[in-house]
């Protein structure tokens, strides 16, 4: 787990953020995935809920952080529909050994949080996993890494009479990396209750070097949304 997100703050934070807008995206590409799918850091499990929806395929959730873990099996928890079909996977995504081929893989939002020897390892091995056709999608961004910059608040919840806030700098950032700190607030009025720093790196990968890397594994790229890549085995 990038060692940047706070799992107490996460929820608050990512409603507002990504998560819509992945939960607009997604559904069209899963379109005929019925049997199997793969969701790599499913953290808190806020897509792994919606895909169970959108789908009658059955989910492994793989999430390797505890806390993160602990968030998404409390949502699991009352939904003993979604139990009988989430299979929570607790380690890393390197790790992973199935034993059976999957239909499809969803990570989102994961990229970031693999250094970039880790992740030239890591598409063969999920091409391993993959049936023939079977499709990959990630979130993705182009642009390289963010440059160096004062901290900012990024955003901010209001929780009963506490505010939660989040703000964040970029100290340091070079052709796929940036060193990014991170300060989790809590607030009453003026006064501060609780304050957080997480120090942790963001890699975010040239397209050139992506496209290099999944063509080796001998993924082909299908079309998919502004945001969102998605890559076939053949
Ligand atoms: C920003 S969160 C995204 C969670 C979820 N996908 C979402 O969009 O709400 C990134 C997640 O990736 C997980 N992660 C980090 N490194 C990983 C790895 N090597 N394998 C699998 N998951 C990883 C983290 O623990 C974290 O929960």
């Amino acid at each position: 787990m990038a060692d940047y997100i706070s799992p107490v703050f996460y929820d608050l934070l990512a409603v507002n953020s990504h998560i819509p807008d992945v939960r607009k995206k997604l559904p069209p590409l899963l379109t005929g995935v019925h049997r199997s799918i793969l969701e790599i850091g499913a953290g808190t499990g806020l897509i792994t809920t919606s895909v169970a929806e959108w789908t009658p395929a059955e989910i492994f959730a793989l999430e390797p952080s505890a806390a993160m873990r602990a968030v998404l099996l409390s949502r699991l928890a009352e939904r003993p529909d979604l139990l009988e079909r989430i299979t929570v996977l607790p380690h890393d995504a390197l790790s992973l050994d199935l034993d059976d081929p999957l239909e499809a893989m969803v990570m989102i939002n994961v990229m970031y949080a693999l250094e970039p020897g880790y992740r030239k390892r890591l598409w063969p091995v999920l091409a391993g996993q993959l049936e023939p056709g079977g499709l990959l999608i990630f979130t993705w961004h182009d642009g390289g890494p963010p440059k160096p910059r004062p901290m900012r608040q990024l955003d901010s919840r209001q929780v009963g009479r506490h505010t939660y806030t989040v703000s964040s700098e970029i100290t340091e950032s070079d052709d796929e990396g940036a060193t990014c700190r991170y300060l989790y607030r809590i607030t009453q009025g003026d006064k501060l209750l609780s304050e957080e720093e997480l120090v942790g790196h963001a890699y975010r990968p040239a397209w050139e070097t992506l496209r290099e890397e999944l063509a080796s594994a001998g993924f082909v790229q299908a079309d998919a949304p502004d945001g969102l890549l998605a890559w076939r085995r053949p």
